[in-house]
């Protein structure tokens, strides 16, 4: 279940920080508070000096929720155990390039479950290092801090010189790449990581901070985030929810079939629905096409001319349909 986005930044709540001797508890809070997804850090105690769950724990708390689980995997081993991440209900599922295992096949497993496949990378790895993995990416998560624990300071150097980068790897998504910064994020980092146009922030400590109000916490820090991006980057205007759709076109059902499969074909998610326009000679109204606003520009750029192809088409096929007999 996604949560109706509210806003452009979305609240990835880590649990690292809570009484990991509750932690079903936990992800109940976060639910009830408003997240949009719960962040998981699971640590072997070898690829980072901690040690916190596993894929058995996960699977018993994807029964708390209906919220995406968003899994960062800080192991030395993620292929070895992949399978079992999926199988406990992952949604994302993020693993380091530092890791010495290769990591492309682990990519290609994520993406054959139907999940987000993402990369993770310390705050002294060069983006650069996520290149060759770039066609195989639907997330990357910039640390802020040496992963391992929360309640660390936030490195906005590190997120200023790697923001854009990230960004450029996704290129290749038309729609639902994420770029996911992790480390340090709070009410008064919030604004700044908005001004660098990040998708979804985690936040961990934050949130589970003594007197403090979980919700308004998440509240906050989403608006913060959010009106960080309105005056950096989208020159004053409030941001769209990335789940915000738009008419894209509107035609006869067949060809409205065609144009959905061959936009949905491109990762891009299509509503068809029977509008109210024009009854078409077989009796049946036209069908509108709505896409994510978020992917317009980048539709319009790819599809318009076979929108126009299919619109003649359209008038050709309306001139030769035989209306259905009148009802007796
Ligand atoms: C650290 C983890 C983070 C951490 C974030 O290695 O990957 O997800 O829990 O916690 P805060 O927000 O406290 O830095
Ligand atoms: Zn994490």
């Amino acid at each position: 279940m996604t949560r109706a986005a509210v806003g452009r930044a979305r609240i990835s709540a880590s649990i690292l920080d809570a009484d990991l001797g509750n932690l079903a508890n936990a992800v109940r809070r976060v639910d009830k508070a408003g997240t949009d997804r719960v962040h998981l850090d699971v640590m072997d105690g070898h690829f980072v000096p901690n040690l916190t769950f596993g894929p058995k724990t996960i699977k018993h708390l994807r029964r708390r929720t209906e919220l995406p689980f968003d899994a960062h995997l800080m192991i030395s081993e993620p292929g070895r155990y992949i399978e079992e991440y999926l199988d406990a209900g992952c949604d994302s599922v993020t693993i380091h390039v530092e890791i010495e295992e290769p990591i492309e096949p682990t990519l290609r497993a994520i993406k054959a479950a139907g999940r987000a496949a993402g990369l993770s990378l310390r705050p002294g790895t060069p983006i650069a290092a996520l290149e060759p993995y770039a066609p195989l990416l639907d997330i990357v998560m910039i640390m802020t801090v040496e992963p391992g624990f929360g309640g660390q300071t936030f490195m906005r150097e590190v997120l200023e010189a790697k923001a854009a980068p990230a960004r450029a790897l996704l290129a290749h998504k038309l729609f639902g790449g994420e770029v996911h910064v992790d480390g340090g994020v709070n009410r008064e980092t919030a604004e700044t990581v908005g001004t660098l146009g990040i998708d979804v922030l985690v936040v961990g400590s934050a949130l589970f901070l003594k007197g403090r109000d979980m919700g308004r916490e998440i509240r906050l820090i989403r608006t913060l985030a959010d009106e960080g991006f309105q005056y950096a980057l989208n020159d004053g205007v409030p941001p769209t929810p990335p789940d915000r759709m738009t008419a894209f076109a509107s035609l006869p059902k067949h060809l409205a079939q065609r144009l959905t499969d061959a936009i949905e074909a491109v990762g891009v998610p299509v509503v068809m629905l029977r509008g109210d326009g024009q009854i078409n000679p077989d009796g049946v109204r036209d069908y509108e096409l709505l896409v994510p606003v978020v992917s317009e520009a980048a539709i319009v750029e790819r599809f318009a001319s076979m929108r126009e192809s299919l619109l003649l088409e359209a008038a050709t096929w309306r001139t030769m349909v035989v209306a259905p007999p009148a009802a007796e």
